[in-house]
């Protein structure tokens, strides 16, 4: 709670270090004589100024989106809902897949930081459309046995978690036993069923 809170002042902090910046690059670019005065200046000093007006009109953009609304909550927790597993499931599954699959989501600080925060929260929107192991529990029967099914899929193809996560979350790729673990599990979640 207090490090996402910080995090929210850390972000807060950096927008108004970035209106500063801006407004400094403002002043200084638009108090440069060539600029303003209208007699001869070289084209060099033109070209130099146009690619100033774009970095600036580029970081006035960067500056401008961080204010758009980006939906990054995390519905309440339900402890009924979620997924009943052993404590080795448990744990891989909180370490490679509940940050986009469940619930309790725990955003980084470049999901603060627009425009990434817009597809990290997309990311998590579809993930948790998809499947959420906090509402697992109120999956039907059929419906867990599809997804257990495309849960292995996903895993044998190298498919999940997204390449784009574990290549910033390196600890949330999954060894082979992990793998392994998650299979056997999914599977065996299957053949309970066919008993009853
Ligand atoms: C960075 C976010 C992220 C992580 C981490 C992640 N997923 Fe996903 N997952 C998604 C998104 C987004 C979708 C929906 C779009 C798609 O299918 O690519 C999805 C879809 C799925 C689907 C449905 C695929 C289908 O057939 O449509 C399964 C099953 C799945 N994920 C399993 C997992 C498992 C298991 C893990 C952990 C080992 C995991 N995911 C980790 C984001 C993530």
């Amino acid at each position: 709670m207090d490090k996402k809170k910080s995090c929210k002042e850390f972000i807060v902090y950096l927008k108004y270090f970035m209106l500063f910046v801006i407004s400094i690059n403002f002043l200084i670019f638009f108090n440069q004589k060539n600029v303003i005065s209208v007699g001869y200046y070289s084209k060099r000093t033109e070209m130099r100024n146009k690619i100033k007006l774009g970095i600036i009109v580029f970081a006035v953009l960067i500056f401008v989106i961080q204010f758009v609304p980006v939906e990054r909550d995390n519905p309440e927790f339900n402890a009924a809902g979620e997924i009943q597993a052993t404590v080795d499931v448990k744990t891989i599954l909180k370490s490679s897949c509940y940050d986009c699959h469940s619930n309790e989501t725990v955003w980084p600080l470049y999901s603060y930081i627009a425009p990434v925060s817009w597809l990290v929260a997309n990311d998590v929107k579809e993930g948790r459309r998809e499947l959420n192991f906090s509402e697992w529990n109120t999956y039907e029967q059929k419906k867990k046995n599809k997804k257990a099914e495309e849960i292995k899929e996903e895993i044998l193809e190298g498919k999940m978690p997204m390449p784009i996560y574990t290549y910033i979350h390196q600890d949330a790729k999954l060894t082979d036993l992990q793998k392994s673990i998650l299979i056997d599990w999914f599977s065996s979640i299957n053949l309970n069923a066919a008993a009853e």
